[in-house]
């Protein structure tokens, strides 16, 4: 398989980022939303909470190399080309991934600051953005988890996207990328 995208089908790099941060985002997600059953203020709740912000610090790290490789490659077509509204839907859900893989864990580091923690990405320190400040952190904390809410029912729908290219229409969409 070419490392570099063709015009058919997505190369080896393109496959591994999305595989890749599909995996983490998943990751991410499952721990935090399985923390609220471990014990408060247990080894395995910390462990979990850590491994959600670890996970979402990666994301954050590898975001610009794929975004970089997207940007510098041809995308594959889907054939049978789909419609105009199709494409253009597809467009604003796959920009809209981009933006909160951005901003979910931009949001959830300066939640953490404001809250008056210090956060490192595998034992390295990040710069301090923002000083102490519990009503800030509270408003970060909304937005965090709303944008975390958004964000699980989009991967829902770029799931069942899928499923409806592969088995209603019946074209390339899930060949490009496996
Ligand atoms: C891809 C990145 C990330 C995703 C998809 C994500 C998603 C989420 C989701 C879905 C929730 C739970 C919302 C709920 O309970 O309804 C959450 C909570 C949380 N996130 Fe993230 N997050 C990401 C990155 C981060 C980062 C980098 C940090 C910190 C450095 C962070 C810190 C937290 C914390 C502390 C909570 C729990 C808030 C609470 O209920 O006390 N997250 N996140």
């Amino acid at each position: 398989m070419p490392l570099r995208n063709t015009s058919t089908s997505f190369g080896a790099i393109a496959r591994a980022f999305h595989w890749a941060m599909a995996l983490l985002i998943i990751v991410a997600i499952a721990l935090i939303e399985l923390a609220e059953f471990a014990p408060k203020g247990s080894a395995l709740r910390r462990g979990m909470f850590n491994g959600h912000m670890q996970a979402g610090l990666v994301v954050l790290a590898l975001v610009w190399f794929r975004l970089a490789w997207k940007l510098g490659n041809a995308e594959p077509a889907i054939v049978p080309a789909p419609a105009a509204w199709q494409r253009r839907a597809a467009h604003a859900a796959e920009w809209t991934f981009y933006a909160l893989m951005v901003a979910l864990p931009v949001l959830g580091v300066l939640m953490m600051q404001a809250d008056g923690r210090a956060v490192a990405l595998l034992g390295l320190s990040l710069p301090v953005l923002v000083g102490a400040d519990e009503g800030l952190a509270h408003r970060l904390e909304d937005v965090h988890e709303w944008l975390g809410n958004a964000l699980i029912v989009l991967i829902g729908l770029h799931v069942a996207a899928t499923v409806w290219h592969g088995v209603v229409l019946r074209d390339n969409t899930l060949a490009r990328m496996r």
